[in-house]
């Protein structure tokens, strides 16, 4: 693991992470927004708090707001053939379309972007009712996907936005609290060869710093390789992008770029403050885990022979764990869950440690490639 220094990018009062203030939502698209709402409220405990669709004067598009903790997805469906949002999910299958950061300034925050060379997908706007206004902007990132700046400062509605009901909500499924609470981290898989572009572009576009660099020798199994840089805002948006490495077979990034056709979010990490509950309850509500062999927990046991584990518990909910100088950190990760082998949640409980679990990436690409294997493409 290369670590290096913090260090702020130039004039970084004059980027847009100056103006960023946290994650606002994540909004994915979807063929059928309806389902996907209600198997992430069924199996991962989200519950509904908007809706925008032809009921609230919304023509083209449903979408639903989902929170858990300080987390607020938002799931968005086209409603005609030629809607952007059904091509899009013709094009690469569900995804994640959209990650939106609350800022103090959505048009100072676009302008600085496009000064230090963001593309633009929509100028400034704003949106008005009678709870007031939302003051938004959006730049491109890598693939099809973006950056949507969102300045709440000016709007105290009930849900999400203008156009948004709190009338319409999902009724609540029944099943055991899962305590998810805030995104940890939110990874990005690129083309090989295009890494270094895109940190370039988190740090001297939107004045990020890199945290963190792992190399494909660090990052590598038998058979699939990866690089991967994680940049930050210096507080809490935390962003590692992965490119494909030559291995003996298929990288398993290489296998998401072919089956998402391009560049896009892989993973979703949301913290918990008792992840043995958590992963738990998320059991029992059907989530269903990436699993590594018994013996994991022999050479883990080592690693952090120390530290007071419930051990029996990890291994039994097949729960992760890993060390670094300043802590150690217990994470899983589930499924794919979507249709093709695209996007997976990670669940990430830190006690100190400000890693991703890099000790943890052999066991958990092996069990990748397991996965893999089965679906012919390794
Ligand atoms: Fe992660």
């Amino acid at each position: 693991m290369t670590t290096f220094a913090t260090r702020p990018a130039e004039n970084l009062s004059d980027a847009p992470a100056s103006h960023i203030r946290g994650w606002d939502s994540i909004e994915l698209w979807v063929g059928n927004a309806r389902a996907t709402a209600g198997f992430l409220m069924s199996a991962f405990g989200f519950r509904s708090t908007g809706y925008a669709g032809p009921e609230t004067g919304r023509r083209d598009s449903v979408s639903h707001v989902l929170e858990q903790g300080g987390i607020r997805l938002v799931v968005t469906g086209g409603l005609s053939a030629d809607s952007p949002i059904t091509q899009h999910v013709a094009h690469h299958g569900d995804g994640v379309h959209d990650l939106a950061w609350l800022v103090d300034d959505a048009a100072a925050a676009y302008e600085l972007a496009i000064a230090r060379g963001a593309r633009s997908v929509r100028e400034p706007w704003t949106e008005t009712d009678e709870h007031g206004t939302l003051s938004l902007a959006t730049v491109a990132t890598y693939g099809e996907t973006q950056h949507t700046f969102v300045d709440r400062s000016g709007y105290h509605g009930p849900s999400l936005a203008p156009g948004y009901s709190d009338a319409d909500v999902l009724p609540n499924p029944v099943g055991p609290e899962v305590g998810l609470t805030l995104v940890d981290h939110v990874v990005g898989n690129v083309e090989q060869g295009r890494l270094a572009d895109w940190v370039d572009f988190y740090e001297q576009v939107m004045g990020f710093r890199q945290l963190t660099h792992f190399d494909d020798d660090q990052i590598s199994t038998e058979f699939s390789a990866l690089m991967s840089t994680v940049v930050w805002d210096g507080h809490d948006i935390v962003m590692p992008i992965n490119e494909p490495a030559d291995g003996l077979k298929k990288s398993q990034i290489q296998e998401y770029i072919e089956a998402y056709d391009g560049p896009g979010v892989q993973h979703i990490a949301m913290a918990t403050d008792d992840i043995v509950a958590t992963v738990q309850a998320l059991r029992d509500r059907g989530v269903r885990f990436m699993t590594v062999p018994a013996t994991y927990y022999t050479d883990a046991k080592q690693r952090l022979a120390d530290v007071e584990l419930p051990w029996a518990e990890l291994e039994r909910l097949n729960i992760l764990v890993d060390r670094d100088e300043r802590g150690y950190l217990l994470q899983i990760f589930t499924e794919t869950v979507m249709d093709r082998p695209t996007v997976f949640f990670e669940i990430i409980q830190r006690h100190g440690a400000t890693g991703f679990g890099e000790g943890n990436f052999k066991a958990l690409f092996e069990a990748i490639e397991r996965d893999q294997a089965r679906r012919g493409n390794l």
